[in-house]
């Protein structure tokens, strides 16, 4: 049965919002979503094309003309306004959440607030921007910086965070006077088209925010929000291969770009940690929205004096979990998002497996619950030659990697191309920040699992992308530097 929204009007089925209003793709043509958790449709939505996407993005331009003149306070007030309604609203963001995503109730209801502060603390920047008196080394004259909104801004968000990934793009953009092209994730489309209708009632004025869906076309519309020389800026939250492939398509039009990419997170835990608060963050890091996200721990070193004390009451927390349906009471961890989720994950245990790993806990699907489940898993005694070690699982396996030296543990996390999150656990203050200052990632955790926090600046290093999101650091990534000289400027006052 379909969950009940209180707010039905919250469901936007077969629109897309492009300048202010509710539109179809101009083929017609439409594309299924399913839930994730029993396979049944939830509804269709529009499949939109080169030319639908060129659309929104000239109304993007059109908008962009007034809107970047409008004071930081006016912007301020729209974005407040938003906020409150996504907080008004935050049930029915959930269950939409929930429906289209898996994530339980409650991560549902996290994400929600996670996302709305973003554009709390937006809202909070947008009155403060400021630019700079710089002394000149020209006598006579004056320098100083003007902060300019960069322009229309294309924005590709991925389906583990239907609300925040956007909200964490949007809130920036529009604190400065950007416009926006939002393209919304295939598998979880209801979402941003929600967050859009709250935008409409806001009083957002149209044309600024755009959202629109498609699954088939995804490359093709890619492909038009990374050559329009029209969009100046591209955000994406998504896989180093298509980040890697956007950053191409960008070049031809020089746009300023964001790349929020794949991590493979190092999560280690000295023999000088307090085990049982490790245990919890490593819980935490792993198995939020059942390790799909990207700064989910990949890798758990756990040094040798511990490891087993560390791997059973690890073991044990996570025998607690109840995996179903995301709406069932009780119920803490739901399926994945689709198959080919799951076949990776079954993947990296069955090579785990095969290399000398042991499952300690879980190692299989859980087809009684439906196609998308799988039971969370811990695997021991794991080495560097399996596949877990080198790629992102995205999904409920924690594998623990045994270590002796700070320094090996060290070198292993660091030896992959990417660079996101790392985490550790220690009490020695001295080893705090050698190894805080070693980890090769743009987000280090020291004892605790969970780092995401709209104040703070959130991106990667190496593959993982560059650009910082949330924050006083996320806002540059859309605006320009403009300097200007007044020259001729005496010193003297005129007698
Ligand atoms: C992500 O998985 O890309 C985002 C995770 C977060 O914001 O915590």
């Amino acid at each position: 049965m379909a969950p009940k929204l209180r707010d039905p009007s919250l469901f936007k089925q077969d629109v897309c919002y492009v300048n202010g209003e509710w539109v179809k793709a101009r083929s017609a043509k439409t594309f299924e979503v399913h839930d994730p958790a029993t396979g049944q449709l939830i509804g269709t939505c529009p499949e939109f094309d080169a030319q639908d996407t060129e659309k929104a993005i000239a109304a993007a331009a059109a908008a962009f003309e007034e809107f970047r003149h409008k004071t930081g306070r006016e912007r301020s007030k729209l974005l407040r306004k938003w906020y409150d309604l996504v907080v008004e609203n935050a049930d029915d963001l959930a269950t939409l959440i929930s429906w289209e995503n898996g994530k339980p109730t409650a991560d549902a209801k996290g994400e929600v607030t996670y996302a709305a502060n973003f554009f709390e603390w937006f809202s909070e920047e947008a009155p403060r921007i400021y630019g700079d008196t710089i002394p000149s080394s020209v006598p006579g004259n004056r320098v100083f910086t003007i902060k300019e909104p960069v322009g229309v801004c294309g924005l590709i968000t991925p389906w583990n965070f239907p609300a925040a990934m956007i909200t964490r793009k949007v809130g920036p953009a529009l604190a400065v006077g950007c416009t926006v092209v939002c393209k919304a994730p295939g598998e979880t489309p209801y979402t941003p088209l929600a967050l859009a209708e709250l935008a409409h009632r806001a009083g957002i004025p149209k044309g600024v925010v755009n959202v629109i869906t498609a699954l088939g076309n995804t490359p093709e519309v890619g492909e038009v929000l990374t050559t329009n020389p029209t969009v100046r800026k591209v955000s994406f939250t998504g896989s180093t291969p298509v980040g890697k492939l956007l950053m191409k398509q960008c070049s031809g039009t020089l746009k300023k770009l964001s790349l929020e990419l794949g991590g493979n997170a190092p999560f280690i835990v000295f023999d000088d940690a307090d085990v049982d608060q490790a245990v919890a963050g490593a819980v935490a890091s792993k198995f939020r929205s059942s390790g799909q996200t990207c700064v989910c721990a990949n890798r758990i070193f756990v040094q040798r004096g511990i490891y087993d004390e560390f791997a059973t009451k690890f073991a044990a927390k996570v025998a607690t979990f109840s995996v179903g349906n995301p709406f069932d009471t009780g119920v803490t961890h739901g399926p994945l998002i689709h198959s080919r989720a799951i076949d990776k994950v079954e993947q990296h245990v069955r090579d785990a497996q095969q290399k000398g790993a042991r499952v300690l806990l879980g190692g299989h699907r859980l087809p009684d619950l439906g196609a998308n489940f799988y039971q969370p898993t811990v695997l021991v005694d794991m080495t560097t030659d399996m596949a877990m070690a080198s790629e992102e699982t995205f999904g409920p396996v924690a594998g623990l990697f045994p270590f002796d030296t700070e320094e090996e543990v060290v070198r292993i996390a660091n030896s992959t191309p990417v660079g996101l999150a790392g985490y550790f656990f220690s009490r020695d203050l001295e080893r705090v920040h050698r190894v805080a200052e070693h980890l090769e990632v743009g987000m280090v955790g020291v004892n605790t699992g969970l780092i995401s926090d709209p104040a703070a600046p959130f991106g990667g290093v190496k593959e993982s992308g560059f650009g910082r999101e949330g924050s006083m650091y996320g806002i540059g990534e859309y605006q320009v530097t403009k300097m200007v000289t007044y020259g001729g400027m005496g010193k003297k006052l005129q007698s």
